[in-house]
């Protein structure tokens, strides 16, 4: 990072943050409804480093697009197109400064990475937090992380333009290296849940981008807000409603896929619960279990898996080593995540990516993961 700086900018950087990237352990489109998710930060990240300018102007570089973006302080809007990457740390600039932190002056910023881009592993939110820190420590303006994790959100939400919830810029947060983050979304409660031992993630990404990818999302997060307008006189919210009462659900007057959509929100928020209760109890059979039933559930019930990330899960858990796999993100594309024991490393790993190679005729690419840190300025 030191060295990509001094490079572009000729001058030293003078902080440096650095953000984790995540996995999404379970509780798929929970966060948004309220409920409560499982995730990890992982052992990847981006670095975010930064220097003051005396004018006020914004230069923003990162090491895998290499081109130069430049803008003044005054006029801090959304950018399209290719350069679009900087609409993270401007959003996180614009929602600082809505908070109260002075920005007099310009900076140089340059991101470096170590994380695979638009795989499923959250770039965004790690760009996000790492901006967040490096911004607020050059400002010398103070922000709990808690805050810092909503801040990330909110940029996401208002200035990139994505309803997404917390579960990304909160395991970015609040990683913790051999732990899972747990996150109730009706309060904004983090947690941590030791991982069990002996277990990493293998990741296997489809390579596969839908094209209309944030449109399916936003259609998802608006068909989850439009089954609870129906139930909203039955229950706070939809994550209140326990999977017994499906009955409910039942005679809510729902049908088709809204009926779907609030199914998979109830089933997978008692999955999630049960989840938690598997890890403290260290029954990783039983989380394994929950892993691979969310996944059919994201397929059947919230219509967000393909054929590739059901090809993946269904290979996955065939393997010896593989405890349970399920779509990790948003999903319709994206990657498949496997909680694995030793016995299924890079050779299983790369037999998987041949045989979806051999039905899909590209080669999912592949890596192993363990839990990391959350963000932090680090220099
Ligand atoms: C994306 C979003 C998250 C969450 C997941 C699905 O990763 O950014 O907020 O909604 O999808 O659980």
């Amino acid at each position: 990072m030191k060295a990509f700086f001094q490079e572009q900018y000729g001058r030293p950087a003078t902080v440096i943050a650095r953000a984790p990237g995540r996995l999404e352990f379970i509780g798929n489109h929970l966060d948004y409804n309220g409920g409560p998710v499982l995730g990890a930060a992982i052992d990847r990240g981006v670095h975010v480093a930064l220097a003051p300018r005396t004018d006020k102007v914004i230069r923003l570089i990162s090491q895998s697009q290499k081109n130069l973006v430049e803008l003044s302080l005054d006029q801090v809007q959304p950018v399209q197109g290719t350069d679009g990457w900087v609409n993270y740390p401007l959003g996180m600039l614009k929602v600082l400064r809505d908070e109260g932190m002075s920005v007099s002056h310009g900076f140089d910023l340059a991101v470096t990475n170590d994380l695979p881009m638009g795989a499923g592993l959250s770039s965004s939110a790690a760009i996000e937090l790492a901006a967040g820190y490096a911004l607020s420590s050059l400002y010398n303006y103070s922000v709990d992380r808690k805050r810092m994790a909503e801040l990330g959100r909110l940029a996401e939400n208002t200035f990139v333009g994505m309803p997404c919830g917390i579960l990304d810029q909160g395991c970015s947060a609040f990683g913790k290296k051999d732990h899972l983050v747990a996150i109730d979304c009706a309060t904004n409660t983090f947690s941590n849940v030791p991982m069990p031992q002996g277990l990493r993630f293998w990741v296997l990404n489809t390579q596969k981008k839908h094209a209309l990818i944030d449109s399916l999302y936003a259609t998802r997060h608006r068909e989850c807000m439009d089954a609870f307008a129906v139930l909203r006189l039955k229950v706070p919210s939809l994550r209140d409603l326990a999977s017994a009462d499906n009955a409910l659900l039942a005679a809510s007057g729902l049908s088709g896929d809204l009926l779907k959509r609030a199914r998979h929100v109830v089933e997978e928020t008692a999955r999630v619960r049960d989840t938690h209760a598997a890890l403290t109890a260290k029954n990783v059979v039983r989380v394994g279990q929950n892993l691979t039933a969310s996944h059919a559930s994201s397929r059947d019930l919230f219509g967000n898996s393909c054929d590739e990330l059901d090809f993946l899960v269904e290979r996955a858990v065939e393997c010896p080593g593989v405890l349970g796999a399920r779509l990790t993100g948003g999903g319709f594309g994206g990657a498949c995540m496997a909680l694995c024991d030793s016995q299924f490393g890079e050779k299983e790993a790369n037999g998987l990516a041949d045989a979806y190679a051999k039905k899909f005729g590209h080669r999912p690419t592949i890596f192993t993961a363990a839990t990391g840190d959350g963000a932090a300025v680090v220099s």
